[in-house]
């Protein structure tokens, strides 16, 4: 990304120590959608990263989806919903993960990949990295194959981009 959107960026997230819990710095991406301008930029710099290399884009619920679908439009590919347990009718699949305390699942419809395709997997933010390997499980399961990862931001230290060494595809942040 270009230094001055990656300033933008940082003046526009708001850091709030201690939420949800204590320890944690919560990074609130929301003011961004006060912004069009700035929202259009971020658009353009995460379809940069994957146009031409990817057939679908999934986005992880709930803010992955904010940005996703709309990279999705900009690059002319299918968007599909990874979302957590329970919303989705069937025919879906699961995958089960392991949160710093206790365990998730996120599901996704059957058949809306193709085997064959290259997928992005976009979220807003990569912490330890579970949910986003648990989606990349999920579009294995579909025999299509996850060959890159977009991210606004990137936590360091949390071991994220680690656990998706295992997938061999490209990884990108904007911010860490
Ligand atoms: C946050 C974030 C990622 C995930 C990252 O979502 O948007 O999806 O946590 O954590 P991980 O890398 O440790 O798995 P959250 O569950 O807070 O849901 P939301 O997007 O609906 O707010
Ligand atoms: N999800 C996991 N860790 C987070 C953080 N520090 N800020 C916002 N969302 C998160």
């Amino acid at each position: 990304a270009s230094e001055s959107l990656i300033q933008k960026l940082n003046e526009t997230i708001e850091n709030i120590p201690d939420f949800p819990i204590p320890g944690i710095l919560f990074r609130d991406i929301t003011p961004i959608f006060l912004n069009s301008k700035l929202y259009e930029e971020v658009i353009e710099d995460l379809a940069h990263f994957s146009r031409g290399k990817v057939d679908a884009v999934c986005g992880i619920e709930s803010r992955g989806f904010l940005f996703g679908i709309a990279i999705a439009v900009a690059l002319d590919v299918p968007f599909v919903l990874i979302r957590k347990k329970g919303k989705l009718p069937p025919p879906f699949i699961s995958e089960k993960y392991e949160l710093e305390y206790g365990t998730s699942e996120v599901e996704m419809r059957e058949g809306h990949l193709k085997p064959g395709q290259r997928v992005l997997i976009h979220d807003d933010l990569l912490a330890t990295g579970g949910t986003t390997e648990a989606a990349a499980r999920l579009v294995e399961k579909q025999g299509a194959k996850a060959t890159q990862f977009s991210f606004l931001i990137g936590l360091n230290g949390l071991k994220g981009e680690q656990k998706l060494e295992q997938f061999n595809a490209e990884i990108y942040k904007i911010l860490t």
